[in-house]
């Protein structure tokens, strides 16, 4: 993975709209065969760098190249090596489905010969066989996703630059697209944005999360999780008098901090404690809850996750 090359490379990029400064100084690189997540929560200038990428957007100031080319002055160039997914696909609504695809690869300029193979692989492997004959127009929001999808892949860019490609897809489509996405990552060097969390776990080599338009952090998924205070979140739920049971947990060595979360019943409650080191103290807890005699009903510890890295870099507080 070292030795590859940097096919996106994006350097100190800025972009106001007016006022709104919608990219500050953003620097990232993806390499070959990487597939990098690209979040952050809404209006934080994903969709603007993303646009910038593909040529559709002029930045304010820095540089960015992409296949090696520079997107201001070779934009030709790097249009040809990507394919970009949107936010919303700009389709033909009169359009047929098959008839779209055939547009698009004639302008990619794939060799009439080839185009029809090169279509029919789409149509299967965005699961498009059901709708081939109908419009754009008669399709739910899913399919049209799914098309948006074909087109920014029937000319087999190096490069993909994907907008939410999962968004509006039903959970069967999800993991087929999900699939689809990390083996073009094996050999082609992916960014994509999105909202579902779980989603970068499986699907991203790398994560950088962008907030306001800075970036705050960037690392494995695992990296960013343990960097969160490599906390553990250890869950208990007991069976005793409220408060001496919450102050007990407190008074435990590595808990730094307890919070109650709900009554099972009158006398039953849970809590979540975060700790430092997980293990130990789920141990702890056990032993406290047989020393005063509590009905222990669940103890279970989970390492921090991606969620709770988001939530903690990109919180309005
Ligand atoms: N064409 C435009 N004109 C004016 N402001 C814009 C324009 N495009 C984007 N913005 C502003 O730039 C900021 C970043 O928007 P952007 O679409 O890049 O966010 P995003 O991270 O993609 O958000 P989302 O998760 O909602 O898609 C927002 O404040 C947005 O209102
Ligand atoms: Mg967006």
């Amino acid at each position: 993975m070292e030795a590859q090359p940097a096919m996106i490379e994006v350097r100190n990029l800025w972009k106001s709209f007016g006022e709104t400064v919608a990219v500050q100084d953003v620097s990232f690189d993806v390499r070959k065969g990487e597939v990098l997540g690209f979040l952050g929560p809404n209006a934080a200038g994903k969709t603007t760098t993303m646009r910038i990428l593909t040529c559709y957007l002029s930045a304010d100031r820095g540089e960015a190249r992409v296949g090696g080319y520079d997107v201001f002055e070779e934009s030709l160039e790097v249009r040809r090596r990507v394919g970009y997914l949107p936010e919303s696909a700009p389709l033909y609504m009169d359009q047929g489905v098959v008839e779209c695809l055939e547009f698009v690869s004639e302008l990619r300029g794939i060799p009439g010969r080839e185009r029809a193979s090169r279509i029919r692989r789409m149509v299967e492997v965005c699961g498009l066989g059901d709708v081939m004959h109908k419009t754009i127009g008669q399709l739910s929001r899913g399919f049209r996703q799914r098309v948006g999808l074909a087109l920014s892949l029937v000319h087999d860019p190096d490069i993909l630059v994907l907008d939410e490609p999962t968004s509006g897809l039903d959970p069967n489509q999800i993991v087929e697209i999900r699939d689809l996405i990390r083996r073009i990552g094996r050999e082609k060097t992916v960014i994509l944005s999105t909202h579902i969390l779980p989603e970068v776990q499986v699907t991203c080599d790398r994560v950088i999360i962008i907030d306001r338009g800075k970036l705050v952090a960037s690392g494995t998924p695992e990296e960013l999780a343990s960097r969160q205070g490599g906390g553990t979140s250890i869950h208990v739920e007991i069976q005793g008098p409220q408060e001496e049971v919450e102050s007990a947990l407190r008074g435990l060595a590595g808990v730094t901090s307890v919070s109650w979360k709900a009554a099972k019943r009158a006398d039953r409650h849970c809590y979540v404690l975060k700790a430092s080191d997980g293990e130990t103290l789920t141990e702890e807890v056990f032993r406290l809850a047989v020393r005063r005699n509590w009905v222990l009903s669940k103890l279970s510890a989970e390492k921090a996750s991606l969620e709770e890295v988001f939530s903690a870099l990109t919180s309005r507080e």
